[in-house]
């Protein structure tokens, strides 16, 4: 068996957001930090960086943070941003506030519109993420749409001809799936993740989105009674649902 990565005490919990090295050192002395039943007084203590470190570290009490590489599933809520940068509530609020000080830090995978709800993976890893995003990698994604009109029965196979240009763009669409739900609801399948997508291509057939909600990634669902605006870790088997 391999040995788990060494690192040392500060520098972990540094990057973990729980303060400079310095009040890392302190909190270290007071014997707030316990590894497997024992204080960890010095702070320059090499520790085994490992997926279950939670399970054997707390601090004040409190089992640590787990490590990178660290992914999350989000049920995003309507109404905050995904974006650091732009203005208003940012799916990053709801989460704990010392990870905004997590090195690597997090991101999300793709992003929701403001108005838009529903599966949303946050990671700070970079090559999964590349993984799900790229578009050689074929992720379908699967949303939800209630429209402001009814569909007029054309649209499945013109978003599924591969030929469809969205306004502004030069190369056509990939071939998506339309599954028709209800008179003014449907089901879309994509597999790229252009800006706004799902709402240009309805758009693009004179309709309307009034609500959107992405219920897949590859073969991941949402889970059922994962409430807007709550969120948890993504387990490895889950995380390669992904792909499957
Ligand atoms: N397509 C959109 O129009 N908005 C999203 O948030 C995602 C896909």
């Amino acid at each position: 068996m391999s040995r788990p990565p060494m690192a040392r005490l500060d520098r972990l919990l540094a990057n973990l957001g729980y303060g400079s090295r310095r009040e890392v050192a302190a909190l270290a002395r007071a014997g707030r930090i316990v590894l497997n039943g024992r204080p960890l007084t010095e702070s320059g203590a090499k520790v085994p960086v490992t997926a279950d470190l939670p399970l054997q570290m707390t601090i004040n009490g409190v089992p640590v943070d787990p490590p990178a590489p660290l992914t999350l599933i989000m049920n995003k809520p309507l109404g905050v941003v995904c974006s650091h940068k732009e203005p208003g509530r940012s799916v990053y609020d709801l989460l704990p506030h010392r990870w905004r000080a997590r090195m690597p830090g997090l991101s999300t995978v793709g992003r929701l519109d403001k108005d838009t709800s529903g599966l949303l993976l946050i990671t700070d890893d970079g090559p999964f993420l590349h993984r799900v995003i790229s578009p050689r990698s074929h992720v379908p994604k699967r949303y939800r749409a209630e429209l402001a009109r009814p569909l007029n029965g054309r649209e499945g196979e013109l978003f599924a001809s591969g030929t469809l240009v969205l306004e502004g763009e030069n190369d056509p669409l990939a071939p998506a799936d339309l599954i028709v739900t209800g008179p003014q609801s449907a089901d879309l399948i994509i597999t790229e993740g252009r800006y706004h997508q799902v709402r240009r291509m309805f758009a693009a057939v004179g309709n309307h989105v009034v609500l959107l909600h992405r219920e897949q990634i590859g073969g991941l669902t949402l889970p059922e009674d994962l409430e807007p605006g709550a969120w948890h870790l993504l387990p490895a088997e889950d995380q390669a649902a992904i792909f499957s």
